[in-house]
Formats: structure tokens, sequence, C-alpha cells
């Protein structure tokens, strides 16, 4: 039977997926053979299209002559499939069920090409087996985060004032925009996990189970995050000592039932003693038996535990300069390599503070060939722009993944245990709330799927998909004003991977000194003679040193090290050179400037596309882009003004520095 295809709620932009790109595919006759729920949804995918479009489709049976096939060969649990055409057919063939419906993704995106001439026959399969969006979403309206912790989408999908929010049709319309993306898994709430929402775990785990109803039809297993503290807080336990017999019973039981509830649940997500949540210190444990015991709870089913890596000192004495909040998850990690469950995963960021808009990659990633690391980035865009400016950040997140930390292997594949991004979507009619950031999810997928895909072509895909018949000079202005948004945004901010300098707690907008003097271990050191954080093994914190031996040779010196990192790694003078030839502090006038030029120039390609693209659409980004400019002046202004009284040095080019 056909599954019928989400109608999200009336006024829900259809995103990648409008009517209109399953028209090459909808006016064809189509043959489906195989048997199981997703081959249903693949079913109710074309047989929509077809209804709408003309076209015809069979199940099972052998009609001749028809234009495309969609064949399940087996019921493994392979994601991958073949395409290839030949004497004017098309064929699509997978050994499981999830890899018949990425099948049926890739002829939409491919549209007409897919049934015209020959194409030999081609493989593609993932490389990466866990690709997976973690929510930021709390049950219960939280005082100071909200609905969503670092959620610029309006309210969650899922929960709604301390209850689920039960549109669960809107979910499988997510799940369904994930799945032609590549998305295979979902982690439903916030890591840090408050007292309504540790009740998921036990009590409330039907609500769970229902969303993973919801997603389950799109290929898409549901993870949850879950406290360390649970055996005390759900359980009644006087401790939550992860060697105690009696803890790991209660897990035992509580994972058992989380499975009978939901029999393909993907594992938890844990924070632990990061924060301000509770953890195995407090028990004189390490990591690995937090997470070895959260993972044996797990493995009778074949779950998996991602313990995160995010562990520093938010403490710390800000005149204290031996302490280095980015040398925090190597120095607590690396020795414990070799000493987690085989289904115990440890998700690192992928730079070693906290998302900003340039930072180097994490040293601990390449630094535990005993482990299985997720790397997580960030698509809601905490620290870029707050899904108010345009931030596509396909082209950070590439250079990441290519970043080759020791011989031979790239970041890509060091991720062996999956790809991870904070989401950005929430209830929002356009899920990101800036309609162009759905951009940097559809990306996220591709990159999951294929970490050296070229995100430009990405971009491409996801242009033609949410724009069907684009013209070319559509097609070039979205690309105009996309591809160079993430170089932008760094120009107008936070200089020379120096990072942060945002405004305390929500993280929006300049503010040089809102971290300097804080506990959070987030600081510049500007002075007059100077800026930038010394992390030299030399002369610093000793950071540079956690390198392997050719990355850690680069960025010890400042002659070698790469110039967007320059005062991520050293303090230098005002009057430094960089390679580029410019002053360091001329590079930050000229920078800044040119960052919001490049802003206004971008503003005015959207403004003229009024008329091209959907009117709600186009107000949206307009009404954004105005309130981006303003930022970016502002940014512009704090950043310089501050730099010039601080150095006294005049900007070479005499424009208006206040
Ligand atoms: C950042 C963010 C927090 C979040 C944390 C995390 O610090 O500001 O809101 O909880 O990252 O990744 O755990």
């Amino acid at each position: 039977m056909p599954l019928p295809v989400p109608v999200p709620p009336e006024g829900v932009d259809p995103a990648w997926l409008p009517e209109q790109a399953f028209r090459p595919l909808g006016t064809r006759r189509v043959l489906i053979r195989g048997s199981g729920p997703l081959v249903d949804t693949v079913h109710g995918e074309v047989a929509a299209a077809c209804e709408r479009f003309g076209g015809r489709v069979d199940r099972d049976a052998s009609p001749e002559p028809f234009d495309l096939s969609l064949e399940l060969t087996g019921t493994d649990a392979a994601e991958a499939f073949t395409f290839e055409r030949g004497a004017g057919r098309t064929t699509v063939t997978a050994s499981g069920p999830s890899g018949l419906l990425y099948g049926l993704f890739h002829v939409v995106r491919l549209g007409e090409a897919a049934f015209r001439g020959e194409h030999r026959r081609e493989r593609h399969s993932p490389a990466l087996t866990l690709r997976m969006l973690d929510h930021w979403d709390n049950v219960a309206v939280h005082p100071v985060m909200g609905q969503v912790e670092r959620g610029y989408a309006g309210g969650s999908l899922f929960w709604a004032d301390g209850r689920a929010r039960g549109d669960l049709e809107r979910v499988r319309a997510y799940g369904r925009l994930l799945a032609a993306c590549g998305i295979n898994a979902v982690a439903v709430n916030n890591v840090n996990v408050h007292a309504t929402e540790a009740h998921l775990l036990t009590d409330r785990i039907g609500e769970v189970a229902d969303i993973a109803g919801a997603l389950r039809p799109y290929g898409i297993r549901t993870h949850l995050s879950v406290t360390f503290a649970a055996p005390m807080v759900l359980g009644g336990l006087a401790t939550a000592d992860p060697l105690d017999e009696g803890v790991r019973e209660w897990w035992a039981g509580a994972t058992a039932q989380v499975y009978e509830a939901i029999p393909d649940f993907g594992g938890y997500v844990v924070k632990a003693d990061s924060e301000g949540q509770p953890g195995p210190f407090a028990y004189g444990r390490s990591h690995a038996d937090g997470a070895n015991m959260l993972a044996a709870a797990l493995a009778p089913h074949g779950g998996t535990v991602h313990w995160r890596a995010f562990v520093y000192d938010h403490r710390q004495d800000w005149r204290d300069r031996t302490t280095d909040r980015a040398r925090a998850a190597y120095d607590h990690f690396v020795p414990l390599d070799g000493e987690f469950a085989p289904n115990a995963v440890l998700q690192v960021k992928h730079g070693p503070m906290d998302f900003q808009v340039r930072e180097p990659v994490s040293p601990l990633i390449g630094a535990m060939p005993h482990t299985r690391l997720a790397v997580e980035l960030q698509a809601t865009q905490e620290y870029t722009g707050q899904q108010r400016h345009v931030c596509w950040l396909g082209p950070m997140w590439s250079e990441v993944l290519r970043l080759r930390p020791e011989e031979g292997a790239s970041v890509g594949e060091l991720a062996r245990g999956g790809l991870v991004a904070v989401s950005n979507v929430g209830d929002d009619p356009f899920w990101t709330g800036h309609p162009l950031a759905q951009a940097n999810l559809y990306t996220f997928g591709g990159l999951a799927w294929s970490p050296q895909a070229d995100p430009g072509q990405l971009l491409d895909e996801w242009v033609g998909l949410t724009y069907p018949g684009a013209s070319t000079g559509l097609w070039e202005a979205l690309r105009k004003v996309l591809s160079g948004s993430w170089r932008t945004y760094e120009k107008y901010t936070a200089p020379l991977g120096v990072g942060f300098m945002v405004q305390p707690g929500h993280h929006y907008g300049p503010s040089v000194d809102g971290y300097e003097y804080s506990p959070w271990g987030t600081y510049h050191f500007a002075d007059r003679d100077g800026v930038g954080v010394d992390r030299s093994a030399a002369t610093g914190t000793g950071y540079a040193g956690q390198y392997t031996k050719a990355w850690a040779e680069v960025y010890e010196s400042p002659e070698t090290c790469p110039d967007e990192l320059l005062l991520f790694f050293h303090h230098v003078p005002y009057g430094h050179e960089l390679k580029s030839g410019k002053t360091v502090i001329q590079h930050i006038y000229d920078t800044h400037f040119e960052g919001v030029a490049e802003v206004e120039a971008a503003m005015e390609v959207w403004n003229s596309l009024a008329g091209l693209v959907d009117p709600a659409r186009h107000a949206r980004v307009a009404e954004r882009y105005a309130e981006q400019l303003r930022s970016a002046r502002e940014w512009r202004d704090q950043i310089n003004s501050y730099f010039f009284r601080k150095s006294g040095v005049p900007d070479a080019a005499g424009r208006v520095i206040h």
C-alpha cells in the first residue's frame, strides 16, 4: 500500500521539495518492485507525483513499456543504491529499503536529466553511516534559553509549553525533507537535559515513540539526550556512579523499556561534566566509565551512546593565563583512547572552542585512533548571525572535512562515528527562520553523505530543487548572495580567528570585551600594543603542540601560521605584517569596511529578485537583510573604533572611524 505523502499545514514553505520538483518523475510510467514500509513510502511519493502530473505507477507488475523502475533486491540495512539508464529506461536498484528511498530522491534531484540519454551504472553509497541532527529543543520553555536553546526558527517542531506538540504531520514532512538530503538520525531534545526533559527517558517515552513513528517511514532513527543523573532523578537511587551495580541495572532496565516502545531506537546523547551537567567526575570515575556503562545498557539492543567531548573549565579566572579552554577536550579525552566500548561514540565539536566563524580543526580529531569519533557541526547559527544574517556554512564545513590532521586521513574519514549537526530548524513556516538558511541544512546532509563533496555543487542542487525551473539569472543571483556569505560574515565580525567578541548570553551582535573578564575562557587579550592569544608551545599555553608534528610546526610560529588563524594562535603587535602584506590593524579596518560593502551589494542583488521568487520568501529575506546590514555596520563601527582607540593607529585610507 502506498503511504500518503505528508501534507504540512497551510503556509509552510515546501523548502527543497516543492511539487514542481516531482514533475519529471510524475509524468512517467514507473514500476516499483519490493515490499516493506519504506517501499510503501517510495510508492506513496511516486503515486502522488503521478496523480498530479499524469504519469502512472505500478507495483510488482510487468507493465510494458515503462520509463523508470525502482527495485528493491534484498532486505539488508545497506543505504546504497545504483542508478543507470539504457534502452530508454532508467533503473534504480537497492539491496536495502532506505537505499531505494535515497535512489528515488536522487531521481528527483536529477529531474529531466534522469530520463535523458544513457547513464552507465553508478553506485551511490554514503561515506558515513550516521548522519545526524541534534535538536537543542526543550520540552518546557526554559526561563533563559526558551523553547529551543540557540534556536532561531521559532518554537520546536516536537514540543510546546511542556508537552508534545502533537503535529506529527509536520514531523513527517520534516523527516521527508531530511531523507531527501540524506540525513538518517535525529536527537529530539536538548543536550542540556532539564527536569521535565529527563522524563522523556521513562514515563514520557511514549511521546518520543510518537515522534519516532513519524520519522521512521523516511528511514530516520530517533535518539534521545539523557541526563547522567537519571538513576537519581528518575529512579530514586542514592547515586549515579557508573560502576555501581544498582545504577547499571537501572540503566539496563530503563533502556530495555525504551526499546519496547521504540524497537529501532538509535541511542543516547550525553553531555556530562560540562557546563554544569552531571557526570562521572562526581564519583571519581572517568568519561570512559560513564560512556561504557550506557554503552553496555544499549548494546543488547543495537544502540549507540554519543558521548560529547565538549568538556572544559567554565569557571576560569581570566587572570590565569596557564589555563586554556582550547586545550581541554584533548587533555581530557586523549588519555582515554582505547577505553571506550565499540558502541560508544565520542562526539567532538569541529573546533576546540565553540563554533566560531573561524577556528582550527580540533586536535582531538586524529589523536584517538582507537575510538569512534563523530564530528559535530553547528547548523543553528549561534555565532554566525542567528539566521538573521545570510551565512552559508558549506565552505567552512567542507574545509574542515577535507583537512588532513595526519598523513592520509581527512577529518571526513576520521569521523567514523558519523557527522552530526546541531539543527537550525523550528516551527517557523520557512523551517529555518531565514529562508536561505535552508541551504545550510541541505548542505549538511550532502556533506554527511559525502564529506568530500563539492559544497558549490550541493548549493546548486539546493537551488535546483528549491527553485525549480530557475532562470540562469536567478541561479546566478542566488549563488552570488550565498556562496561568499561565510567569508563576508567573517570579515565584519571578530578578526583573524580571535573569536567571540559577541554580546554575552545571547551571543548576537558585537561586544569586544563582553567576555574578556568573564569565567568562560574566551579571551582576546587586546592591549595598546597588540592582540591575540599565545597558544604556541614555546611561549604560550602549549595548545599548538597538541597537533601532529606537521600541523604543530605550521601553527607554532606567526611566520607559518595561516593569516586567518593568526590571532587564535599568537599575540602579535598591531604592526605585524600578514602574508597578505597588510598589517594586522590595517587588515582589521579593511575587512570591516569590505564586509559591510559586501552585505550592501548582496542586499541589492536580493532586492532585484522581487517578482522572480515567491513573494513571501522574498519579503522574509529582504526583512532579514535590513537587520543584517544594520548589524554588520554595528560590528564594523564597534570593532574598528575599539582597535583604533586601543592602538592609536589611524586607518591608512582615512575612512570614518568613531
Ligand atoms: C555552547 C552553547 C550552549 C550549548 C553548548 C553545548 O556553549 O552556547 O547553549 O549548550 O554549546 O554545545 O553543549
